[in-house]
């Protein structure tokens, strides 16, 4: 059976996340948050108190069970969907992220999740390293301003004060450093339509991916 598969790729804040799980609804596939799963190795590491640096030390993912119940993440059994979302973890996944070992083990098992299903994956590298025969890849961003401010009113609705120019400087150092990074860094696949979100309401960021998607059907 052909499946479809589609990439959504970008920096933090630019509306990845509401984006894919609006165009997976609308299509009736599958969503897979890739960054959840770089958090939660973080969050697991973390609390196991492991240098985050040594790369050596994250054998621990072999025996790291993953699944999506309902959207949600859950590792070695409990659903660690909030836990994955503090500050701690955030300002920590970028180093985790860069380490080539970590990568290799979550890149084969995303790219088996993707096997034999209709599937939106997004994340920071999926369009040109997971799955780079995907039918539609898309990059999102959003200049830092804008990005930062909708990070603070997530931040806010959950009772979360943090400051706007913190959340800025964070959200720079991170793109900075998953820029960067030597192994499969944040970067567009040659062939993904490029959507600047800055001015875009979310519902016509899905409706310009429907119009592409359909269109090639
Ligand atoms: O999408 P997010 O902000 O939850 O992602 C968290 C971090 O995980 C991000 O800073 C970089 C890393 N990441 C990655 O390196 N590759 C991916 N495919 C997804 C996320």
């Amino acid at each position: 059976m052909k499946t479809t598969q589609i990439a959504i790729d970008g920096p933090a804040g630019a509306g990845k996340s509401t984006i894919a799980r609006l165009v997976a609804d609308l299509f009736d596939f599958t969503y897979i948050d890739t960054g959840a799963m770089y958090r939660a190795i973080t969050l697991k590491a973390m609390r196991m108190n492991i240098e985050l640096v040594d790369e050596e030390a994250f054998g621990f993912l072999d025996d790291t069970e993953f699944s999506y119940v309902e959207g949600r993440l859950h590792m070695d059994g409990a659903d660690v969907s909030r836990d994955i979302r503090t500050r701690e973890v955030s300002n920590n996944v970028s180093l985790v992220s860069s380490h080539r070992l970590v990568r290799k083990k979550l890149v084969e098992r995303q790219k088996c999740i993707a096997k034999d299903q209709d599937i939106v994956m997004d994340g920071r590298d999926i369009g040109y390293n997971v799955l780079p025969a995907a039918d539609y890849k898309f990059f999102l961003t959003a200049n830092v301003k804008t990005r930062a401010l909708r990070r603070f009113r997530e931040n806010e609705e959950q009772g979360l004060h943090i400051p706007l120019e913190d959340l800025e400087s964070e959200i720079i150092a991170r793109d900075d450093f998953d820029t960067n990074r030597i192994h499969s860094p944040l970067k567009p696949a040659n062939d993904a339509v490029i959507i600047d979100t800055s001015n875009m309401r979310i519902e016509d960021v899905v409706k310009t991916i429907e119009s592409i998607v359909k269109e090639v059907d």
